[in-house]
């Protein structure tokens, strides 16, 4: 099985701080023994704010979307990014999104309802999801959301009749799985011939689902989208994937006369976790993507459709933080030294849920040796609740400030209330500047849905 990140059999490398390079958020410095992002001392956030808390950097998540930009326009004017918000989604991201022109991809009802709040335009937002429910149709077909991606036959009727009922013909893309297995985890491989997802190429659905939107009244057809998975580094299973889908446009040409004008190629692409993590770059995720759909397209004598990426992970992965309060230390002689913190499994379910690797540092000794090596535990009540297993770190006491790097992505956004733990703030921080966008919950929080 393919691992999230390093290699589990890595050695720590004991690099410093500042050597975790891409690891760390782009603003990321060290100064006076701390670590600042955005120019904010971490210690002071954790100290403001309390612990724990998530911290992104918006110079980073703005520099990562507008790369994306560029390095797909480069080779394509007729390219939109759409920012996966299932990776880390609030308003003030959503804002930040549509200031940097980009478009929002939303996978439930809940995230179109936060995009909506924050006055993000529905026209821009593309509705995803395998089981969306006929609530969660009605709500995008009345927002006027400018794509659905439509997942089965069922739903395309479904959505055929909410449009015709409200005299609307809704823009909807055929999710197709190419069956390609990319080189990722398994449980985020999306697009092999068995999935749950879309409609499979290889035995006909694809192309029944194209021709039955083709001839729904209530349904504007717009063309494609595929999604082969999560945390990929090797773009070749995105070059196998787009060959076999562009392929799939010319048989849709030939046979129904349909000229498929979108192409949205998902996400997917992977970042770096650990030192040893080399993903592909944005540039070259870039060029892959549209140099091989534009050559495609023209050996075949397709018109090149309009280009759409949904970048999730590679957005804000690196640029978010958790900061954490050392707690209880515990060593166990000739085993390992458990450090635990005021977090874990509720707020990053990662490690427990796919083995995944992540950086700590303590931020107060931030200029220290990471020469020691520990297992950073929550404080929930599984053995499972691990954030990092075996990592480099300072030495350490009771009350420093620990952080743990790249939580950006699919933390926050898969973060829990188990043991009717608290769910973290999220400051976002920028020139020397921190403000609170999503405060962290209270108690009155937990118990404010039920009854008396
Ligand atoms: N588009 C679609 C249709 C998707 O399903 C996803 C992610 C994306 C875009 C964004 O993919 P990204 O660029 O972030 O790889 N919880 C897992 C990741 C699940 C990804 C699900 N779909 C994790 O924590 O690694």
């Amino acid at each position: 099985m393919a691992h999230i990140g390093r290699n589990p059999d890595a050695k720590p490398d004991f690099k410093t701080t500042m050597e975790l390079g891409a690891v760390l958020p782009q603003t990321a410095e060290v100064k006076d023994g701390h670590l600042w992002i955005g120019g904010v001392d971490t210690v002071e956030l954790a100290r403001e704010f309390g612990t724990a808390l998530y911290v992104m950097d918006e110079e980073h998540i703005r520099t990562q979307l507008r790369k994306f930009l560029e390095w797909t326009r480069y080779h394509w004017e007729d390219v939109d990014v759409v920012y996966a918000g299932k990776a880390f989604i609030c308003k003030a991201m959503c804002r930040l999104v549509q200031e940097e022109g980009c478009y929002l991809d939303v996978s439930s009802g809940g995230e179109l309802a936060i995009a909506l709040a924050a006055g993000f335009p529905a026209e821009r937002i593309v509705s995803h999801g395998n089981n969306k429910t006929i609530s969660e149709l009605t709500e995008a077909i009345e927002a006027g959301v400018g794509r659905i991606v439509a997942d089965s036959f069922e739903e395309l009727d479904r959505i055929d009749q909410l449009a015709q009922a409200r005299g609307v013909r809704q823009p909807v893309l055929i999710r197709v799985t190419p069956g390609v297995i990319a080189d990722t985890h398994e449980y985020i491989q999306t697009a092999a011939e068995d999935s749950k997802f879309g409609f499979g190429l290889r035995d006909g659905l694809a192309h029944e689902a194209v021709k039955k939107a083709v001839s729904l009244p209530g349904i504007d057809f717009r063309g494609l989208h595929m999604h082969i998975g999560s945390q990929i580094f090797v773009l070749n299973s995105f070059a196998k994937a787009i060959e076999v889908v562009v392929g799939f446009m010319e048989e849709i040409r030939d046979q129904t006369g349909c000229v498929v004008a979108e192409l949205d190629t998902g996400g997917g692409l992977g970042i770096a976790y650990g030192v040893p993590d080399e993903p592909s770059t944005i540039e070259q995720f870039g060029k892959v993507i549209v140099d091989d759909i534009k050559e495609h397209c023209e050996r075949r004598g397709l018109p090149v459709p309009h280009i759409m990426i949904e970048p999730g992970r590679a957005v804000v992965a690196n640029a978010g933080v958790t900061l954490y309060t050392v707690g209880i230390i515990k060593h166990i002689p000739n085993i390992r030294t458990y450090v635990a913190v005021d977090g874990g499994m509720t707020d990053n379910i990662r490690t427990a849920l796919y083995g995944a690797h992540y950086e700590p540092t303590i931020a107060n000794r931030a200029d220290q040796p990471r020469d020691t090596v520990v297992t950073v535990a929550g404080k929930h009540c599984e053995s499972g609740d691990v954030v990092a297993i075996d990592v480099p770190l300072q030495q350490t006491q009771a009350g420093d400030v620990l952080c743990v790097f790249a939580t950006g992505a699919y933390c926050q956004s898969m973060a829990s209330n188990y043991n009717k733990q608290v769910r973290p703030g999220v400051v976002f921080v920028r020139d020397g500047i921190a403000r609170l966008v999503v405060r962290r919950e209270t108690y009155e929080d937990l118990m404010r849905c039920e009854s008396a």
